[in-house]
């Protein structure tokens, strides 16, 4: 069974599907089976992979909506082992669709029942919102991946993530777990973006991951040709970064056990450094969203 990974984080532009888009790709490269699931309306990991979403007669809402099987919506991406199942701007409505369904937060979780033994990693790329659809992938998942991007605001809002995925935790999800956080768009040579990294790790200790991504022009024009960052320019520090995000992810996994399935961190990880007292300094303004 494929361990299902969603990455999620309701602040916008933090770099979730920069993330799913090329994580998918290197941990493909590196011998794995993918399946990335596009749960954002905005279909950017769709159209991150080159697949045009207005031209879409189908998308992942058919199956969220209306029962269609996941396995038909199955698309082959360009990179060697990554399929998808995309989304289009029909998916929009699915938020309100949802609200009146059965078993409206676990539809997600038994769709993908049926299609996850064939991949080893099912990677969700979710929109930066904690509504229904996020909730569907919390609940789907069995771990959450946190793209954090290293600006002053960073943490704000982190607070009412780690309380969602408790509450997934308490009613839908007993064993979902973090799987880390990722700083994204770190710029080494400015202090701010110093001084958050050192924050988040303060507040989220050993879940952060050792690699950084650092800020680059090549991650963010990879999309525009429609392939990951390993297709356009694979010598890129934004491309490197992404490789050892996806080494070390393939490690806190898969463990010494050498099973995808079988995660080597437990639900208490991370939890709860993330309720903050004040902090002093430049930052405090920027934790200072962080209560759970
Ligand atoms: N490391 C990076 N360096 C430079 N640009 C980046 C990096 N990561 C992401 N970007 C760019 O920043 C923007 C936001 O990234 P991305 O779309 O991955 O974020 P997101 O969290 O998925 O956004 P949304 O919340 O809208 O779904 C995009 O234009 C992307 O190309
Ligand atoms: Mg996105």
């Amino acid at each position: 069974m494929g361990r299902v990974i969603a990455c999620a984080n309701q602040k916008g532009g933090v770099g979730k599907t920069t993330t799913v888009v090329n994580l998918a790709t290197y941990l493909a490269l590196s011998g794995a089976h993918v399946l990335v699931v596009d749960l954002d309306p905005q279909g950017n990991a769709t159209s991150g992979f080159g697949i045009d979403r207005t031209a879409l007669d189908r998308s992942v809402y058919d199956a969220i909506v209306d029962d269609s099987s996941l396995a038909a919506l199955i698309t082959r991406t360009a990179v060697p082992r990554v399929d998808i199942v995309p989304a289009a701007m029909s998916l929009a409505g699915a938020e309100v669709e949802l609200a009146t369904m059965d078993q409206r937060e676990r539809r997600l979780q038994r769709l993908l029942a049926t299609v996850r033994g064939d991949y080893d990693y099912v990677l969700i790329d979710s929109a930066p919102s904690l509504g229904l659809l996020t909730v569907n992938a919390l609940t789907a998942a069995d771990g959450v991946l946190i793209p954090i991007q290293c600006e002053y605001y960073a943490l704000e809002g982190l607070g009412q993530l780690i309380s969602t995925i408790h509450l997934v935790r308490d009613h839908l999800n007993p064993d979902l777990a973090i799987d880390g956080a990722v700083l994204t768009m770190a710029d080494p040579r400015t202090n701010l973006s110093n001084e958050v990294a050192a924050e988040v790790r303060r507040h989220l200790g050993g879940a952060v991951f050792e690699s950084v991504v650092p800020r680059s022009v090549r991650l963010s024009e990879a999309p525009s040709y429609g392939r990951p960052v390993a297709l356009y320019r694979p010598e890129s520090k934004g491309a490197q970064a992404y490789q050892s995000v996806a080494t070390e992810l393939r490690g806190r996994i898969e463990g010494r056990s050498g099973d995808p399935a079988r995660p080597t961190r437990g639900r208490s990880d991370v939890s709860t450094n993330v309720s903050t007292s004040p902090t002093a300094g430049p930052l405090q303004h920027a934790v200072a969203g962080v209560d759970r």
